[in-house]
């Protein structure tokens, strides 16, 4: 499908532009000593995602933007994390280094073992079409294509054997088989999202990131897209890592590390995750009104 489709091959460097729009040329630097610690959560498996001393500026006139200030997380594999904060805390920057997409001003960042300041950029490019599945607020279904076409371009990028039939069945867990041939336009942004989710789970990733994941829909379609999320991070194993501003769905995470001003403010196990039960909860908010678009 892909190599006789120049108009398609348009749309896919349109939206690695998307998903690479943020990235700097810095490598890892250095890191500098703090005193911030690796929060410990025993029983769930080795770390899968490490960030040891992150530090992120950026540019603004005269003088340097700090949107990240010595973060140090670890992350263990197969948990389910949320990342809350206030809007501009830089939740979204750590999952772009997280993801490999950007590149920090300071410390190290090792995923699954590998340490992304010591490959370049093509393997770096290759390690997160292997490893990690991405669903973004805006959806950024390929509008061209179809659901199930949408859902089996990540497998033939990797040459991964019938993709067709692999994208049927992811279609299939988030209900959308009937909906296979219809186009994003055609689709609700509920649906749309499920593709999305269909989409980055499709590789079997080892890490999934999603970011805002509900933000654009209503409390029930937020709802149900959570709940595709969460099962298959159940059935894949995968490290779930979910950033949103909706308190209520942060608390079905196993931990809730809340940003402010770009530094790690508190890292918490809620009570959801049933191998501590002394462990604290969070508050729930109560649902937002059915007022925004879905
Ligand atoms: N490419 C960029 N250039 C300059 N500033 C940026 C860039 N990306 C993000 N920022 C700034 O970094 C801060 C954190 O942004 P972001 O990670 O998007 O926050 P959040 O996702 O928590 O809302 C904000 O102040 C934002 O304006
Ligand atoms: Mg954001």
């Amino acid at each position: 499908m892909l190599e006789n489709d120049p108009e398609l091959i348009e749309e896919l460097k349109a939206l690695d532009v998307v998903l690479t729009r943020r990235q700097s040329s810095s490598p890892s630097l250095p890191t500098r000593p703090s005193s911030c610690t690796m929060a410990s959560f025993p029983g769930i498996g080795g770390p899968m995602i490490e960030l040891d001393h992150i530090c992120k500026t950026m540019p603004s006139g005269e003088r340097q933007l700090q949107i990240l200030d010595d973060v140090c997380l670890s992350i263990p594999r197969g948990q389910f994390a949320c990342i809350v904060g206030p809007s501009g805390s830089g939740k979204s920057t750590l999952l772009g280094l997280m993801a490999g997409i950007d590149h920090p001003t300071g410390g190290n960042i090792t995923v699954d073992g590998q340490r992304y300041g010591e490959l370049s950029e093509d393997d770096l490019s290759s390690f997160r079409g292997r490893s990690i599945g991405i669903v973004f607020q805006s959806f950024h279904l390929i509008p061209t294509l179809t659901a199930l076409e949408n859902v089996t371009v990540p497998l033939e990028l990797l040459g991964r054997p019938q993709p067709a039939a692999k994208a049927e069945e992811l279609l299939a867990r988030v209900g959308l088989f009937e909906r296979k041939g219809h186009y994003p336009i055609q689709l609700s942004g509920g649906e749309q999202q499920r593709v999305a989710v269909a989409r980055a789970f499709a590789i079997a990733p080892v890490i999934l990131l999603a970011d805002e994941p509900t933000g654009n829909l209503d409390t029930k379609n937020g709802e149900h897209v959570m709940s595709l999320l969460e099962e298959l991070h159940d059935d894949f194993g995968t490290t779930l890592i979910v950033v949103t501003h909706e308190r209520y769905l942060a608390q079905r995470a196993q931990r809730v590390v809340t940003l402010v001003d770009g530094r790690i403010a508190s890292d918490e196990v809620t009570a959801t995750d049933a191998g501590d039960p002394s462990s604290p909860s969070i508050e729930a908010a109560p649902p937002e009104p059915e007022s925004r678009k879905s």
